[in-house]
């Protein structure tokens, strides 16, 4: 497996290149729009073809590359049936599959920070999203979020994985990379240690978060695949 993971400063978003060695077929996992030059020179210096543009959800604080990188590579954009965006390509459910190759990466529903949060797993690995962030989680007061279902989400899709899959999330704003399962199980401070389900409600309705700035321009552009 080829993979790389990216970093777009601005909006503190990781993006993931997952392609399989022997087919050369390639997904891009939350790709940003202003950093597709980066996306295109490693596909073409590592002789990849993009196949899948993958989002975990409707992003609030940035805006997806999925149209752009349909318009450039010819690659099916994928998103989840509950997103409301009507310009998908492919709309997965829960376990449903998307197949580069030798590689499998399969769908986990983990709704909750937004209506249509999907995790994707392969091989040891799980991609989050918003969902679960290393020793955080995505806020659960806009797009139809819910801590309840937030905190399901993450004990019956998440947490049942293997105790080692790496975890890797849809941000990090202090410069870590990726955890683990058991890491978050066991240390996340609003999801792990034990934290009951009414705890966990109750952390996220006192966070008092400031209005997301970039929401009112980056919902209808990702609505619209990223067209602006
Ligand atoms: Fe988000």
């Amino acid at each position: 497996m080829i993979f790389q993971q990216f970093f777009e400063k601005q909006s503190s978003t990781y993006t993931y290149l997952i392609a399989c060695e022997q087919s050369r077929e390639a997904v891009l996992i939350d790709p940003v729009v202003s950093e597709i030059e980066k996306y295109a020179e490693v596909l073409q210096s590592q002789n990849l073809v993009l196949s899948y543009s993958l989002d975990t959800h409707v992003h609030a604080d940035h805006v997806t590359a999925a149209n752009s990188l349909r318009s450039k590579f010819g690659c099916k954009t994928v998103i989840h049936r509950h997103s409301g965006v009507a310009c998908a390509d492919i709309y997965i459910t829960d376990r449903s599959a998307i197949r580069i190759g030798q590689i499998l990466i399969e769908a986990r529903y983990t709704p909750g920070h937004t209506r249509a949060c999907t995790s994707y797993v392969t091989e040891g690995m799980v991609f989050t999203g918003d969902a679960l962030l290393i020793d955080g989680c995505g806020r659960t007061d806009f797009q139809e979020g819910d801590a309840a279902t937030l905190y399901d989400s993450i004990h019956q899709q998440i947490f049942t994985l293997p105790d080692e899959t790496v975890i890797y999330p849809g941000h990090d704003y202090r410069g870590r990379f990726s955890t683990t399962v058991q890491h978050e199980r066991l240390h996340n401070s609003r999801l792990g240690q034990g934290r009951s389900k009414a705890e966990f409600i109750d952390i996220m309705a006192n966070l008092n978060l400031p209005y997301p700035e970039k929401i009112d321009v980056a919902l209808p552009a990702n609505q619209a695949c990223g067209q602006s």
